[in-house]
């Protein structure tokens, strides 16, 4: 039997909801990651200390029974946060902060209007040593959605990166071969995730034949040719790549509709996924850098003692996953096969 055994991994960028919904997005994460970096883009968003406390507690108290996982806890800025806000979330073990500009994705209507007027918490966190997540979009209405990530990175990530040369940020989620390029130029302190629907995908998965609102996310998919360049860069092996699956559900009928919302749920088969896409790439050595190695030295965190295996086998993601509160959650690839199985 084919299998690979690689350094228990983590995922560096993850959305796990709140209230019932944390019974199954905790459990179906900690099946095979022992960290996980917990998105703050909840309603009302974890814009302080305290709110990153009780939720890390509501995080802890919905693991399953006899798990590790660990919970790694992230600020929501807005244009009210203080530099107090700042020390206090990184003295409650807070590890990073996120950038969202106002209106970019789901919850982010109270984020950050006015990025110039963020620069002195920027320098904060560089003082602190919080590191900066980034959902890099630009949202004014007369820029096509499919160059807003290209736009954010001319209008913003340009200037902040070089105001900043201390501060550890990493470029989430990236879709398209200027954040690769982007990223591969920039200093080492800056890094970027990458999901398994940008791996996978493009816009043809999402258009082609009937929308797929299952694969519609933010960023949203991009044309081929930026779906190759991520998947050319993991293969390299560079450690400025990592995992980072965004998963992020959604109840079906929320997906399903006249207005869709953005979100892919993977954390059913992320990690399988990966292990497919990496396969395909004839790359299948560098899969534990960037599950497993790449992410933990960026943050400055130990590498994950144990391991997972994962065989090489056929299975089937489940159509749907039906919650507490009796509603459906339509997994990412649901009803599709993957080849790969994690092996428990
Ligand atoms: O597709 C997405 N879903 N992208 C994001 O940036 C947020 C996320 C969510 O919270 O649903
Ligand atoms: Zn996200």
């Amino acid at each position: 039997m084919i299998h690979i055994e690689i350094q228990t991994p983590d995922d560096w960028h993850l959305h796990f909801r709140d209230g019932d919904m944390l019974n199954e997005t905790v459990s179906a994460t900690a099946r095979c990651f022992k960290r996980a970096i917990v998105m703050p883009n909840l309603v009302p968003p974890v814009t302080n200390a305290k709110m990153v406390e009780e939720y890390r507690q509501r995080i802890l108290d919905a693991r399953p029974e006899g798990s590790d996982f660990e919970p790694l806890m992230t600020l929501y800025l807005t244009n009210e946060t203080t530099s107090e806000d700042i020390i206090a979330a990184k003295q409650a073990g807070t590890v990073a902060a996120k950038l969202y500009p106002a209106g970019a994705t789901t919850n982010s209507d109270a984020a950050v209007k006015s990025l110039d007027a963020l620069f002195p918490i920027f320098g904060e966190m560089q003082n602190q040593g919080m590191l900066l997540l980034i959902h890099g979009e630009v949202t004014d209405n007369h820029i096509d959605i499919f160059d807003r990530e290209k736009e954010f990175i001319d209008r913003n990530l340009t200037r902040i990166v070089s105001a900043f040369p201390e501060l550890k940020i990493v470029f989430e989620h990236i879709t398209t071969k200027d954040a690769v390029d982007f990223v591969v130029a920039a200093n080492d302190n800056v890094a970027a995730t990458i999901t398994p629907q940008h791996l996978l995908l493009n816009r043809n998965d999402l258009l082609v034949g009937g929308v797929r609102p299952h694969n519609y996310c933010l960023p949203v998919l991009k044309r081929n040719i930026h779906q190759q360049a991520l998947r050319e860069i993991v293969a390299t092996g560079n450690k400025k790549f990592f995992l980072g699956t965004d998963s992020a559900p959604h109840e079906k009928n929320k997906k399903e509709s006249a207005c869709g919302c953005a979100g892919c749920y993977s954390a059913w088969s992320a990690i399988e996924l990966y292990t497919q896409v990496f396969d395909e790439l004839g790359a299948l050595d560098k899969l534990e850098g960037f599950a497993s190695h790449h992410g933990a030295d960026f943050y400055g965190l130990p590498r994950n003692e144990g391991t997972i295996t994962l065989v090489k086998e056929d299975w089937t993601i489940p159509e749907q996953i039906i919650l507490s509160n009796g509603n459906p959650i339509v997994p990412f690839f649901a009803g599709q096969n993957c080849n790969w199985k994690l092996k428990v």
